[in-house]
Protein backbone atom coordinates (compact mmCIF):
# COMPACT_ATOMS: atom_id res chain seq x y z
CA UNK A 1 0.00 0.00 0.00
CA UNK A 2 1.57 3.22 -0.93
CA UNK A 3 1.43 6.31 1.59
CA UNK A 4 -1.96 7.83 0.20
CA UNK A 5 -3.49 3.93 0.91
CA UNK A 6 -3.38 3.66 -2.82
CA UNK A 7 -2.85 -0.06 -4.00
CA UNK A 8 -0.05 0.19 -6.70
CA UNK A 9 -2.15 -2.94 -8.72
CA UNK A 10 -5.16 -1.39 -8.27
CA UNK A 11 -7.91 -1.05 -11.44
CA UNK A 12 -9.86 0.26 -9.20
CA UNK A 13 -9.40 4.14 -8.59
CA UNK A 14 -10.34 3.83 -4.79
CA UNK A 15 -8.16 4.13 -1.11
CA UNK A 16 -7.84 1.84 1.51
CA UNK A 17 -9.91 3.74 4.38
CA UNK A 18 -7.86 5.10 7.02
CA UNK A 19 -9.83 2.92 9.74
CA UNK A 20 -9.12 -0.08 7.81
CA UNK A 21 -5.72 -1.88 9.11
CA UNK A 22 -3.80 -4.04 6.92
CA UNK A 23 -0.71 -6.46 8.31
CA UNK A 24 2.41 -5.44 6.04
CA UNK A 25 1.91 -9.31 4.74
CA UNK A 26 -1.99 -9.24 3.93
CA UNK A 27 -2.84 -8.62 0.81
CA UNK A 28 -5.90 -6.92 -1.09
CA UNK A 29 -6.53 -7.19 -4.79
CA UNK A 30 -8.44 -4.11 -5.09
CA UNK A 31 -9.57 -1.57 -3.22
CA UNK A 32 -12.86 -2.00 -4.89
CA UNK A 33 -13.69 -4.26 -2.06
CA UNK A 34 -14.61 -1.30 -0.29
CA UNK A 35 -17.54 0.50 -2.26
CA UNK A 36 -19.61 -0.32 0.26
CA UNK A 37 -17.88 0.57 3.67
CA UNK A 38 -19.09 2.85 5.87
CA UNK A 39 -18.29 2.40 8.79
CA UNK A 40 -16.75 5.08 11.14
CA UNK A 41 -15.67 2.85 14.03
CA UNK A 42 -12.00 2.70 15.15
CA UNK A 43 -10.04 -0.45 13.71
CA UNK A 44 -13.65 -1.11 11.56
CA UNK A 45 -11.47 -4.04 9.53
CA UNK A 46 -8.55 -5.64 10.41
CA UNK A 47 -6.73 -7.74 8.06
CA UNK A 48 -3.80 -10.48 9.91
CA UNK A 49 -0.92 -11.46 8.81
CA UNK A 50 -0.46 -12.94 5.48
CA UNK A 51 -4.45 -12.90 4.97
CA UNK A 52 -5.43 -12.56 1.67
CA UNK A 53 -8.55 -10.50 0.20
CA UNK A 54 -9.13 -11.21 -3.66
CA UNK A 55 -10.96 -9.99 -6.23
CA UNK A 56 -15.06 -9.71 -5.57
CA UNK A 57 -14.42 -9.78 -1.88
CA UNK A 58 -17.52 -6.92 -0.71
CA UNK A 59 -16.98 -5.29 2.91
CA UNK A 60 -20.68 -3.73 2.70
CA UNK A 61 -20.42 -2.30 6.36
CA UNK A 62 -22.83 -0.11 8.33
CA UNK A 63 -21.62 2.90 10.45
CA UNK A 64 -20.54 0.97 13.31
CA UNK A 65 -19.24 -2.28 11.72
CA UNK A 66 -16.43 -4.19 12.68
CA UNK A 67 -14.90 -7.29 10.72
CA UNK A 68 -11.65 -8.92 11.89
CA UNK A 69 -10.42 -11.62 9.29
CA UNK A 70 -7.52 -13.71 10.88
CA UNK A 71 -3.64 -14.29 9.75
CA UNK A 72 -3.54 -16.32 6.87
CA UNK A 73 -7.08 -16.69 5.97
CA UNK A 74 -8.01 -16.60 2.25
CA UNK A 75 -11.37 -15.16 1.09
CA UNK A 76 -12.65 -15.23 -2.60
CA UNK A 77 -15.39 -13.29 -4.32
CA UNK A 78 -17.18 -13.93 -0.57
CA UNK A 79 -19.61 -10.56 0.38
CA UNK A 80 -19.94 -9.40 4.59
CA UNK A 81 -22.78 -7.61 5.27
CA UNK A 82 -21.46 -6.48 8.34
CA UNK A 83 -23.65 -3.51 10.98
CA UNK A 84 -22.28 -5.31 13.80
CA UNK A 85 -19.59 -7.65 14.06
CA UNK A 86 -18.22 -10.45 12.47
CA UNK A 87 -14.91 -12.32 13.23
CA UNK A 88 -13.11 -14.42 11.64
CA UNK A 89 -10.20 -16.67 12.65
CA UNK A 90 -6.62 -17.58 11.29
CA UNK A 91 -6.39 -20.23 8.93
CA UNK A 92 -9.84 -19.83 7.20
CA UNK A 93 -11.19 -20.54 3.58
CA UNK A 94 -13.75 -18.25 2.36
CA UNK A 95 -15.05 -19.45 -0.63
CA UNK A 96 -16.70 -17.78 -3.96
CA UNK A 97 -19.86 -16.12 -3.78
CA UNK A 98 -20.43 -16.77 0.31
CA UNK A 99 -22.36 -14.53 1.64
CA UNK A 100 -21.62 -13.68 5.91
CA UNK A 101 -24.76 -11.28 7.20
CA UNK A 102 -25.29 -10.48 10.72
CA UNK A 103 -27.98 -8.40 10.19
CA UNK A 104 -31.03 -8.76 7.35
CA UNK A 105 -31.40 -5.37 7.11
CA UNK A 106 -34.93 -5.11 6.60
CA UNK A 107 -37.76 -5.91 8.47
CA UNK A 108 -40.22 -9.53 7.69
CA UNK A 109 -43.29 -7.00 7.57
CA UNK A 110 -44.03 -6.08 3.76
CA UNK A 111 -45.56 -2.56 5.37
CA UNK A 112 -42.54 -1.65 7.07
CA UNK A 113 -40.19 -2.72 3.63
CA UNK A 114 -42.43 -0.38 2.04
CA UNK A 115 -41.28 2.58 4.03
CA UNK A 116 -37.98 1.20 4.04
CA UNK A 117 -38.23 1.50 0.45
CA UNK A 118 -39.60 4.72 -0.06
CA UNK A 119 -37.05 6.04 2.24
CA UNK A 120 -33.72 4.60 -0.07
CA UNK A 121 -34.97 7.02 -2.89
CA UNK A 122 -34.06 10.22 -0.54
CA UNK A 123 -30.44 8.97 -0.91
CA UNK A 124 -27.47 8.44 -3.29
CA UNK A 125 -26.45 5.44 -3.89
CA UNK A 126 -30.30 4.43 -3.07
CA UNK A 127 -29.72 2.10 0.21
CA UNK A 128 -31.97 -0.08 2.55
CA UNK A 129 -31.34 1.40 6.00
CA UNK A 130 -30.92 -1.12 8.96
CA UNK A 131 -33.75 -1.35 10.97
CA UNK A 132 -33.55 -4.73 12.73
CA UNK A 133 -30.92 -5.09 15.40
CA UNK A 134 -27.38 -7.16 13.79
CA UNK A 135 -25.81 -10.24 15.67
CA UNK A 136 -22.18 -10.63 15.57
CA UNK A 137 -20.67 -13.98 13.37
CA UNK A 138 -17.81 -16.27 14.50
CA UNK A 139 -16.17 -17.82 12.25
CA UNK A 140 -13.12 -20.22 14.45
CA UNK A 141 -10.12 -20.76 13.39
CA UNK A 142 -9.39 -22.77 10.41
CA UNK A 143 -13.04 -23.54 9.13
CA UNK A 144 -13.65 -24.01 5.45
CA UNK A 145 -17.03 -22.34 4.14
CA UNK A 146 -17.65 -23.55 0.47
CA UNK A 147 -18.94 -22.07 -2.36
CA UNK A 148 -22.42 -20.36 -2.34
CA UNK A 149 -22.79 -21.08 1.32
CA UNK A 150 -24.37 -18.09 3.51
CA UNK A 151 -24.25 -17.67 7.06
CA UNK A 152 -26.68 -15.97 9.19
CA UNK A 153 -26.72 -13.76 11.91
CA UNK A 154 -25.87 -14.58 14.93
CA UNK A 155 -24.13 -18.08 14.16
CA UNK A 156 -21.13 -19.34 15.21
CA UNK A 157 -18.94 -21.76 13.45
CA UNK A 158 -16.65 -23.31 15.62
CA UNK A 159 -12.88 -24.42 15.51
CA UNK A 160 -12.02 -26.69 11.87
CA UNK A 161 -15.44 -26.80 11.11
CA UNK A 162 -16.28 -27.47 7.58
CA UNK A 163 -19.60 -26.36 5.82
CA UNK A 164 -19.97 -27.44 2.40
CA UNK A 165 -20.85 -26.07 -0.96
CA UNK A 166 -24.26 -24.21 -1.53
CA UNK A 167 -25.52 -24.46 2.08
CA UNK A 168 -27.50 -22.31 4.94
CA UNK A 169 -25.93 -22.37 8.03
CA UNK A 170 -29.11 -21.36 10.44
CA UNK A 171 -27.81 -22.80 13.35
CA UNK A 172 -24.39 -23.70 15.50
CA UNK A 173 -21.82 -25.66 13.82
CA UNK A 174 -20.15 -27.21 16.52
CA UNK A 175 -15.96 -27.70 16.14
CA UNK A 176 -14.44 -29.81 13.43
CA UNK A 177 -18.05 -30.61 11.93
CA UNK A 178 -19.22 -30.55 8.63
CA UNK A 179 -22.56 -29.61 7.81
CA UNK A 180 -23.87 -28.95 4.41
CA UNK A 181 -27.76 -28.43 3.19
CA UNK A 182 -30.28 -25.95 3.52
CA UNK A 183 -30.72 -26.02 6.08
CA UNK A 184 -27.28 -27.38 6.93
CA UNK A 185 -27.27 -30.54 8.89
CA UNK A 186 -24.43 -32.00 10.33
CA UNK A 187 -23.13 -34.51 7.79
CA UNK A 188 -19.99 -35.58 9.75
CA UNK A 189 -17.57 -35.29 12.76
CA UNK A 190 -13.72 -35.15 12.43
CA UNK A 191 -11.38 -36.11 14.27
CA UNK A 192 -9.53 -33.37 16.21
CA UNK A 193 -6.25 -35.17 17.00
CA UNK A 194 -6.43 -36.65 13.58
CA UNK A 195 -6.35 -33.30 12.18
CA UNK A 196 -3.93 -32.15 14.78
CA UNK A 197 -1.77 -35.11 13.72
CA UNK A 198 -1.96 -34.37 10.13
CA UNK A 199 -1.36 -30.83 10.21
CA UNK A 200 2.13 -32.24 12.22
CA UNK A 201 2.75 -34.59 9.18
CA UNK A 202 1.99 -31.62 6.49
CA UNK A 203 4.66 -29.62 8.43
CA UNK A 204 7.24 -32.33 8.41
CA UNK A 205 6.60 -33.19 5.05
CA UNK A 206 7.06 -29.46 4.07
CA UNK A 207 10.33 -28.88 5.71
CA UNK A 208 11.26 -31.96 4.27
CA UNK A 209 10.89 -31.35 0.75
CA UNK A 210 12.77 -27.70 1.82
CA UNK A 211 15.58 -29.64 3.30
C1 LIG B 1 -18.76 -30.68 2.51
C2 LIG B 1 -17.78 -31.52 1.70
C3 LIG B 1 -16.34 -31.13 2.07
C4 LIG B 1 -18.11 -32.95 2.14
O1 LIG B 1 -17.22 -33.84 1.59
P1 LIG B 1 -17.24 -35.38 2.10
O2 LIG B 1 -16.94 -35.46 3.55
O3 LIG B 1 -16.34 -36.11 1.16
O4 LIG B 1 -18.77 -35.80 1.99
P2 LIG B 1 -19.42 -36.91 1.06
O5 LIG B 1 -19.21 -36.56 -0.38
O6 LIG B 1 -18.94 -38.25 1.55
O7 LIG B 1 -20.96 -36.74 1.39
C5 LIG B 1 -21.54 -37.16 2.62
C6 LIG B 1 -23.04 -36.87 2.55
O8 LIG B 1 -23.24 -35.46 2.60
C7 LIG B 1 -23.92 -34.98 1.43
N1 LIG B 1 -23.29 -33.73 1.03
C8 LIG B 1 -21.98 -33.50 0.81
N2 LIG B 1 -21.77 -32.21 0.48
C9 LIG B 1 -22.98 -31.63 0.47
C10 LIG B 1 -23.43 -30.32 0.18
N3 LIG B 1 -22.56 -29.35 -0.14
N4 LIG B 1 -24.74 -30.04 0.30
C11 LIG B 1 -25.62 -31.02 0.63
N5 LIG B 1 -25.26 -32.29 0.92
C12 LIG B 1 -23.96 -32.60 0.83
C13 LIG B 1 -23.70 -36.07 0.39
O9 LIG B 1 -24.73 -36.08 -0.56
C14 LIG B 1 -23.71 -37.32 1.24
O10 LIG B 1 -25.04 -37.66 1.56
P3 LIG B 1 -25.50 -39.21 1.74
O11 LIG B 1 -24.70 -39.73 2.90
O12 LIG B 1 -26.96 -39.10 2.00
O13 LIG B 1 -25.14 -39.87 0.46
C15 LIG B 1 -17.95 -31.32 0.16
O14 LIG B 1 -19.14 -31.97 -0.26
C16 LIG B 1 -18.07 -29.85 -0.21
O15 LIG B 1 -19.15 -29.26 -0.27
N6 LIG B 1 -16.90 -29.20 -0.47
C17 LIG B 1 -16.83 -27.79 -0.74
C18 LIG B 1 -16.09 -27.56 -2.05
C19 LIG B 1 -15.90 -26.09 -2.31
O16 LIG B 1 -16.68 -25.24 -1.96
N7 LIG B 1 -14.80 -25.76 -2.98
C20 LIG B 1 -14.50 -24.41 -3.29
C21 LIG B 1 -13.04 -24.18 -3.38
S1 LIG B 1 -12.37 -23.49 -1.89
Amino acid sequence: MTLDRKLEWDWFPGTVPDNVLVHDTAYVETTYSFLLFRSAAPEAIRLGRGSSIYLGVMFDLGPDARVHVGDFTLMNGSRIICDSHVTIGDYCLISWNTVLMDTYRAPVSPAARQVLLKEAVRHSPRRVEATEPARPIVIGTGVWIGFDSCVLPGITVGDGAIVGARSVVTQDVPPYAIAAGNPAQIIRQLDPDESRRATTRAIEQFKSSKS
